[in-house]
């Protein structure tokens, strides 16, 4: 037991047994889809260079990782304009985890840089967010947490769920 508790404070996230694992679960709060999303992004996890987004994607049930998720994201370049070189669809892998290697999405309208992203997978909720880089930054770690598909409060909180297929793949 000791070695266990020792092993669980130092070793990384990604080491450690899924029963081990002790993060938050709070599902990943909502944020606004905004104007410029557009479905069938190329499949990549390369749009960019100088920023590396990467997480798990997990159940709000159990914490347990969800391979296989679909997802999309988009942003702006540098110069803070929406183009079709920065957006891509990627899929989390065998323990959940998806990485994206990026620019870092320069500012417009006002609104600090931020990078879009939904997600879709079958029996959870969609999921559509937003991830702001803290200036200066230059990687940071972004679970997408989601809600299993029966359970309701998503809905509630104004979850759009309607745009997209679970389980769809392009
Ligand atoms: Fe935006």
């Amino acid at each position: 037991m000791f070695l266990l508790v020792m092993f669980s404070v130092t070793a990384p996230e990604w080491l450690l047994p899924q029963h081990v694992f002790a993060g938050s679960c709070t599902p990943t709060p909502w944020d606004e889809i905004g104007p410029f999303y557009r479905p069938n992004a190329p499949q990549r996890n390369k749009i960019g260079s100088g920023y590396l987004l990467s997480g798990t994607v997990r159940s709000s049930k159990d914490c347990s990782p969800i391979r296989g998720a679909r997802i999309e994201v988009w942003q702006t370049a540098r110069n803070g304009s929406y183009d079709d070189a920065h957006r891509a669809t990627l899929f989390s892998d065998n323990q959940g985890r998806y990485r994206l290697e990026t620019d870092y999405p320069g500012g417009y309208a006002q609104r600090p840089s931020h990078i879009h992203i939904l997600v879709d997978v079958r029996g959870h909720q969609g999921l559509v967010t937003q991830h702001y880089p803290r200036k200066g930054d230059r990687k940071a770690r972004f679970d997408l947490v989601l809600e299993p598909e029966n359970d309701t409060a998503g809905a509630a909180k104004g979850r759009t769920g309607d745009l997209v297929t679970p389980g769809r793949k392009p």
